[in-house]
Formats: structure tokens, C-alpha cells, sequence
């Protein structure tokens, strides 16, 4: 295996600069155990010093509804994760599945900021996936859907194999992930996401 291995409702604003590279979370769950969202604030504990998570909040995004996807009517929960999206320098997704899929929830939220094709926050994003499942293959099939889905918005998937947190009943306590095995591996891809990031960066800067 690859990996054996507060909600509040207040919008990230991510300050743009201070040296640091600055990743949005966003966990695909809404479940206030969620273990998909522990996943992700392990990551922001475990992330190199130079390295911040920020969480977005999604319990305010509506369903995706193309009448209202127009700068008069676009609903202003949605306007704040797309501008989060753009002022992060990449985004790193925790995925649960559901059915072998992604969930609803999660797919929603990624139509809705995926637009205008082509030019939308997505375009060109560096991206991240991960996932946590009691089952054993830890959203494997998820996560494979993901990177299609993240494919058709242009966004860029960093080249890891994944990390996919199998058995996670036993590696989640109150929130908190328990499992060193688990804590070292997410230490390790945080590391290296975080080195591509910046190598990223600097050819962006030296094209
Ligand atoms: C509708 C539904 C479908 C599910 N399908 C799968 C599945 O296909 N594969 C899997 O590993 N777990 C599946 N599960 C179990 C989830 O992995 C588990 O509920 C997990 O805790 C959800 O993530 P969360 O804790 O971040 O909300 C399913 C759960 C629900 C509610």
C-alpha cells in the first residue's frame, strides 16, 4: 500500500506573498467527524515550516445551479472559495469516496469554481489528493475519478502515487491522527509537495 501510510463559517482569505507557499484544503466531507477533514488539518501540523494550509470551509456552497453562475447572481460563499482558490498557490484535496466515486459534495464544489472553462481558478493550479477510508484501499477509486475530474479544468496534479489512508478507524481519534506509520508518510508528502511547489514556482518565474 501506498499509503499504510471547529468549523466555523468564516471564508479563508489567504494574505498573498510573505515568502511562504500557501495551500487551501479542502476536505470533501461535511461530516463534523470527518476524517477526511482530520487528514487534512494533520497536514497543516505536519507541513514544512515555509509551508501553510489553510482550510476553506464548503458547508455554505450551494448545488451548482448554471443560472446563477454570472457575476450579478453567483452566490457570495461561492465568489470567496473561487478567490481563496486563485490566491493560494496550489490546493490540495482530501477526498472521501463514496460509491466508488467522489462525493456529491465534493464534485459540486469543484464545478462550481471549475468555471469559465479553461480560464477558471483551477487552470493551471498545482494540485494535491488525498484520502482517507475505513475500507481498505483508503478512496484509491476516488482518487482516480479525481484526477480526471481535475484533468478536464486544466489543473496541474502533483506527480506522487498517492496517499491512500486505508483502515483510517483505527488511525483517527477524536479528531486527531493517532497512527505514527501514517503521520510519517503525510510528513514525507507534504515535504516533497511542498519542494515542487517551489521548483514549480521558479520555473514559472524563470519562463
Ligand atoms: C454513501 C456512502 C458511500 C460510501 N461508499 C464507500 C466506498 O465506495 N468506498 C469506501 O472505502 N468507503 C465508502 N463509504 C464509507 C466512507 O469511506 C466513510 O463513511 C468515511 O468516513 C467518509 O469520509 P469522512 O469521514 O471524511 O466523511 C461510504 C459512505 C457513504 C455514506
Amino acid at each position: 500500500m501506498f499509503m499504510s501510510p471547529n468549523t466555523s463559517n468564516t471564508m479563508v482569505r489567504i494574505a498573498p506573498g510573505e515568502g511562504a507557499t500557501t495551500i487551501l484544503g479542502i476536505a470533501g466531507s461535511l461530516r463534523r467527524s470527518s476524517i477526511n477533514r482530520a487528514l487534512l488539518e494533520a497536514t497543516r501540523d505536519l507541513a514544512p515550516k515555509n509551508t501553510r494550509v489553510e482550510i476553506a470551509e464548503i458547508a455554505g456552497i450551494p448545488l451548482y445551479n448554471q443560472d446563477l453562475d454570472n457575476d450579478r447572481d453567483r452566490p457570495l460563499e461561492v465568489s470567496a472559495l473561487k478567490s481563496a482558490v486563485a490566491d493560494a498557490d496550489a490546493v490540495l484535496i482530501a477526498t472521501p469516496e463514496y460509491n466508488f466515486g467522489v462525493p456529491g459534495v465534493l464534485k459540486n464544489v469543484i464545478d462550481w469554481v471549475s468555471r469559465p472553462a479553461m480560464r477558471s481558478p483551477l487552470a493551471h493550479k498545482p494540485v494535491g489528493i488525498i484520502g482517507a477510508s475505513p475500507g481498505a484501499l483508503g478512496t484509491a477509486r476516488a482518487q482516480e475519478q479525481l484526477k480526471t475530474i481535475m484533468l478536464s479544468t486544466l489543473a496541474v496534479l502533483f506527480p506522487h502515487p498517492g496517499v491512500l489512508v486505508g483502515g483510517a478507524g483505527q488511525k483517527f481519534e477524536d479528531g486527531q491522527l493517532v497512527d505514527d506509520e501514517t503521520a510519517a508518510f503525510l510528513s514525507d508528502y507534504m515535504k516533497q509537495l511542498s519542494e515542487w511547489l517551489r521548483k514549480t514556482e521558479s520555473h514559472a518565474h524563470a519562463a
